[in-house]
């Protein structure tokens, strides 16, 4: 058991008390804190190149990607795999749901496998909510359409963490692509939550009239936007999710939105860069910047991945919250 996970259950402390991951939206300081805290201690075991697989053993999770994923599905499995579960990668793409299984049929066939662990990626915001009514297992939102990533929120902010050593009173400017981006909605909910000044910078029709009621400042110009900024968040242009008049062309969004130094320049000296991946280079970032190991965390955001979802595993296992939502 790692040290922070013994600690917790040595104190009886538990903060995270729910039975499922959905969202970060509506989860309280102590709960993430403690996740973090336990991913950090993660983050020690995985550098040991030690594992921990008695406390999975015997548990099975399923990770049920309906959209594409690299780094997110790759690292539920390996953190499954580094606690003992026995994971099951379900390729949507050959599976019955060609044939036109749905949803729900789809889920309700692995929950009668006794998936303990439901990981779920979809194109529509609410369908991890969706299943986490009619599963037994516990469910884990992997990204649903525009709407959450919330183990994407919490790998970006113990990577912050790490780095600027807290995270309450930084300035964050995320930038690029916020209508489609649920990495940005997950993020906006923890960072403000944990205290920081969170800002918005991109163009207007990727920026959504309702993000200011969410508690952050709106910027259209990366000058004002990444002044005095501690963090630069890019995000991808998410084409996939966009309607045709709404797609810039990659050039001419790169000269006003795509960072290179110079706009980096803007933000504070010691400003560290972020993008959850995948890049599109020369579109949303250069990279001279995205590649520069003093000022971008990428790759970090990547290692931190694997250690906050071994946290999220090991916390949903122990069923703490069973009877809660
Ligand atoms: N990989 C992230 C997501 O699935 C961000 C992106 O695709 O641009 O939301
Ligand atoms: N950041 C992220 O979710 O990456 P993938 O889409 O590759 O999983």
């Amino acid at each position: 058991m790692v040290d922070a996970s013994r600690m917790m259950l040595q104190r009886g402390r538990v903060f995270y008390r729910q039975k499922h991951l959905l969202a970060i939206e509506g989860l309280e300081p102590p709960a993430i804190s403690q996740l973090l805290e336990l991913a950090e201690s993660y983050v020690l075991l995985n550098r040991s190149g030690k594992t921990q697989r008695d406390l999975l053993r015997g548990r099975t999770l399923i990770n049920l990607f309906y959209e594409d994923s690299t780094r997110t599905r790759t690292s539920f499995e390996l953190a499954g795999k580094r606690l003992g579960a026995d994971v099951i990668n379900m390729s949507v793409s050959t599976s019955s749901v060609n044939k036109g299984e749905t949803l729900i049929d789809t889920a309700t066939t692995l929950n009668a496998m006794h998936c303990d662990l439901l990981v779920v990626r979809h194109d529509q915001s609410g369908a991890p909510n969706l299943l986490a009514r009619i599963v037994d297992a516990a469910v884990i939102n992997a990204g649903d359409g525009t709407h959450e990533h919330p183990t994407q929120a919490l790998l970006d902010a113990l990577t912050i963490k790490r780095h600027k050593g807290c995270i309450a009173g930084l300035t964050v400017a995320i930038c690029g692509d916020i209508a489609h981006s649920r990495v940005a909605r997950s993020n906006i909910h923890l960072l403000t939550t944990m205290g920081c000044q969170v800002r918005v910078v991109g163009p207007p029709t990727l920026i959504p009239a309702e993000v200011a009621n969410l508690g952050v400042t709106v910027f259209h110009d990366m000058a004002a936007g990444l002044d005095g900024a501690d963090i630069v968040m890019m995000l991808r242009l998410q084409r996939e999710r966009m309607s045709r008049g709404q797609v810039p062309s990659g050039r001419e969004y790169f000269r006003f939105y795509g960072l290179d130094w110079e706009k980096l320049g803007y933000a504070k000296p010691d400003a560290l860069v972020m993008h959850p991946g995948p890049m599109n280079r020369a579109v949303e970032i250069d990279s001279a910047v995205a590649d520069d190991p003093l000022r971008s965390l990428i790759r970090e955001q990547v290692e931190m991945g694997v250690a906050v979802r071994m946290a999220v595993l090991d916390t949903l296992s122990r069923g703490h919250g069973r009877n809660e939502p």
